[in-house]
């Protein structure tokens, strides 16, 4: 397995007549590492992902070690790079278990030295049924997309993500519609495969406290840029709550390592976030 860093400069994209991120620089996304990207609505966090997936037009430069990514195909670059969307889509007539064999078919071309036939068939078939269980839903392989509910259709999701053992993962709101335990579940799972396969994951999160606790590094992203990075202490103080969403917070240290976030209020004067001044 490579172990290779990832590294952001001067990244520049949007949509046809609105650029969004303008000559973004991130600090080094090391291998084994999970991040947290957080930002109110519409800060471009999304587009972001987007762009470092390959799935938007993008100028600057994205390094996996020495290989720049882009203007790879997109076929080489998701090879590299999965984006676990914000949501499903609906209307697939799959089984789970059908789903997350198409994620993994659909990148077959990563695995060139693989087996076709009936031991490549087999193979597939493990791999995915291994996600499943590790994800929690084996129970869910049989049950049809579409009558799943959010949640579980959330977790459906990061399998199909996972089992194309991507070395960048990039997660969109992954759990926002899971309950606690699940919350807990999902982000344990992502750190160790993170560490296990040296793999770096960088997730959209909107609670502030979870991302403390499981992340290495955090970036603040506000209207496309970034206001704050570092490790979660570093990062998430009362000025940048304050800056980036217009509250007024405390944060207290714990005795044993991670973060407390109290949010008393909004700020007096405070646009809604993610407003443009
Ligand atoms: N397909 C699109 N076409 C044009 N503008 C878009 C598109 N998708 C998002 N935007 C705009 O880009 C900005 C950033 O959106 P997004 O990256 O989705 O934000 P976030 O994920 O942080 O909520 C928003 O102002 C949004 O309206
Ligand atoms: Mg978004």
């Amino acid at each position: 397995m490579r172990h290779d860093a990832l590294q952001v400069s001067g990244l520049s994209t949007g949509y046809r007549d609105r650029q969004i991120i303008q000559s973004l620089s991130l600090p080094v996304f090391r291998p084994g590492e999970v991040h947290s990207l957080l930002g109110p609505n519409a800060a471009g966090k999304s587009t972001l992902l987007r762009a470092l997936a390959g799935l938007q037009p993008a100028t600057g430069s994205v390094k996996l070690g020495e290989r720049e990514l882009i203007g790879l195909s997109l076929a080489e670059h998701a090879r590299r790079v999965t984006y676990m969307p914000q949501t499903l889509p609906q209307g697939v007539a799959l089984s789970v278990l059908e789903s997350v064999l198409g994620a993994l078919q659909a990148s077959a071309t990563d695995h060139p030295g693989d087996v076709g036939g009936k031991a490549g068939h087999d193979a597939d078939q493990r791999r995915a049924v291994a996600i499943l269980e590790r994800v929690g839903i084996l129970h869910l392989a049989l049950e049809g997309l579409d009558h799943l509910s959010g949640g579980q259709r959330q977790l459906v999701s990061l399998a199909q993500s996972l089992v194309r053992e991507p070395r960048v993962l990039l997660l969109d709101e992954p759990i926002s519609a899971l309950d606690l335990q699940h919350q807990l579940r999902v982000m344990r799972l992502v750190q160790e495969l993170a560490r296990e396969r040296g793999m770096i994951a960088i997730m959209v999160l909107h609670d502030l406290q979870i991302a403390a606790r499981w992340s290495e590094g955090i970036v603040m992203l506000s209207q496309g840029a970034v206001v704050a990075t570092g490790t979660p202490a570093q990062a998430i103080t009362p000025d940048t709550l304050a800056r980036v969403y217009g509250v007024q917070a405390r944060v207290e240290h714990c005795s044993r390592g991670g973060l407390q976030i109290m949010v008393d209020d909004v700020l007096p004067g405070a646009l809604p976030a993610g407003a443009r001044r």
